[in-house]
């Protein structure tokens, strides 16, 4: 964050770029994001972007991209193999990562694909500090499961600790003497916990968790998907990196892991994805999977024109005027929301703001779906599209049994530089409306549940017409108002 200060001392994330091509926006009425929702299955992920004004979804490929990504674009070298674009690519992860292997992927997913299909077997145990989705599902697939060592404090929604990502090391021993070795394919770091409110670890704990990998001859797997921000957090929040660059800090992350794969969607503003590593065997491993699913070795089912941009996004992610950007909004979103009674996740973490479903809607049960309900709700009161991530994004016990979920989270993901500061004061205004009527939000059922990664396609109805209720109450309050 570049050092400005304001006259009357306002804490405000001043933005440290220009606009040059804008994307219209609609914001639809009221009734006719009832209908919508009814048409998405009261799934945020159902609806279309005609009838959504501000898109929370993700960041995942939707972080605004830099006039030097789109001009790298023009240049792209279109070769099925041995492609000049691949070969800029793989200078920038070397460069930025401190990796001399790279294996191109079509998205992160595919490069768990990889990882797990290559070193994990059916009645092993992956440790970690919080699952992604996608991971988990992977690792299911193939017989195998995961373990989460997280401090117990890192479900506490409302926290000063910092680090809320950091690995339990004494568990962690403990977990691989009670395992043993042999069940163990790799220990597995995710840079900015997503799940649990895009909360980062230190490099502190990272070394730490190395030495024990060390101890025990154990793989360090690093998903950065969320390494930038991570390492802007660590340059705020560890004393010890203040005065380092984030290309040193970034690079001190990597280095300690042996092998470190992104979604590129998030990392470089683009899309695609990468595995890399510098040991030659553990590459030569993963290799022979890429061409069954993915492509030639460079491509990895990516357009030349994506590969160009990660190259340049890689180089970019360097920039602290950029990568500070959605963390010091979400700070900013965070710290607004809380002032007028909101129930936030703190400290405020990155990728987006994280309402605190659980209590938003403590009238409602882990079973009502309380953060999917919000989700609704918060669409409907004002066309702004978030993602459910609790029970929902969970997966049933072995008997069926719906588990609640460690955190019940409304995830309000704010992509890099895409969003206004007036906007986020509207998404304010409305959660803050919402909150006050919070006791209107009723509870959602299944109608059709997926076998795998449900909440992606799954299909939800309202327990009442609780719905109506709340688009009533709305026109009550707000008249004529979009
Ligand atoms: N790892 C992390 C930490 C992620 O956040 C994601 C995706 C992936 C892996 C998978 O990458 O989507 O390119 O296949 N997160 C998105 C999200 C989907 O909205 O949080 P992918």
């Amino acid at each position: 964050m570049p050092n400005v200060k304001f006259y009357r001392n306002e804490d405000l994330p001043l933005e440290m770029h220009k606009v040059r091509i804008v994307q219209k926006l609609h914001l639809v009425p009221i009734e006719r994001r009832l209908e919508a929702l009814k048409d998405a299955g009261f799934n945020t992920y159902g609806l279309s972007t005609n009838d959504v004004f501000l898109d929370m979804l993700t960041d995942s490929g939707t972080n605004a991209m830099s006039d030097n990504q789109l001009a790298a674009m023009m240049r792209a070298d279109d070769a099925y193999a041995g492609s000049q674009s691949f070969a800029r690519m793989h200078q920038a992860v070397e460069d930025v990562l401190g990796k001399k292997y790279l294996l191109p992927v079509h998205q992160g997913r595919a490069a768990e694909n990889v990882l797990v299909r290559t070193f994990a077997k059916a009645g092993d145990i992956i440790p970690m500090n919080y699952h992604f989705t996608t991971f988990l599902a992977h690792t299911l697939e193939v017989g195998a499961n995961i373990c989460e060592i997280l401090h117990d404090d890192a479900f506490e929604t409302s926290s000063t600790n910092p680090f809320k990502g950091n690995i339990n090391v004494d568990k962690l021993v403990e977990f691989i003497e009670k395992t043993g070795v042999d069940r163990i394919p790799f220990i597995r770091m995710e840079a900015s916990t997503n799940l649990i409110g895009g909360q980062p670890f230190s490099i502190a704990n990272m070394m730490d968790v190395r030495r024990v990998a060390d101890k025990y001859g154990l793989l360090l797997v690093l998903d950065a998907s969320l390494l930038g921000e991570n390492a802007y957090l660590v340059k705020q929040r560890e004393e010890k990196w203040k005065e380092n660059s984030l290309g040193d800090i970034i690079k001190m992350m990597t280095g300690l892991a042996d092998i470190v794969y992104f979604s590129a969607r998030k990392l470089s503003s683009s899309r695609g994805g990468g595995i890399c590593t510098n040991r030659a065997e553990l590459h030569q491993k993963m290799e022979v999977i890429i061409p069954l699913f993915e492509g030639f070795l460079t491509y990895g089912g990516m357009s030349v024109r994506e590969i160009e941009a990660i190259a340049v996004g890689l180089y970019e992610t360097l920039d602290e005027t950029m990568i500070s950007q959605s963390p010091n909004f979400i700070k900013y979103l965070v710290e607004a929301a809380e002032s007028r009674g909101i129930p936030m996740v703190t400290p405020p973490g990155v990728l987006g703001a994280h309402v605190n479903a659980a209590r938003f809607c403590d009238h409602l049960k882990p079973t009502d779906y309380q953060a999917a309900a919000l989700g609704a709700a918060v669409y409907l009161c004002g066309g702004i599209r978030g993602m459910e991530r609790g029970v929902m994004s969970s997966v049933r016990d072995e008997n069926g049994v719906e588990v609640p979920s460690d955190v019940e989270l409304l995830r309000l993901a704010v992509p890099r530089r895409v969003f206004t500061l007036s906007q986020v004061n509207y998404i304010v205004d409305r959660l803050e409306w919402l909150h006050d009527n919070r006791k209107l939000i009723g509870g959602l059922k299944w109608v059709y549940e997926p076998r795998v990664l449900r909440f992606f396609l799954g299909k939800m109805e309202p327990t009442s017409n609780w719905p109506h209720r709340l688009m009533e109450k709305f026109r009550k309050d707000f008249g004529d108002s979009l």
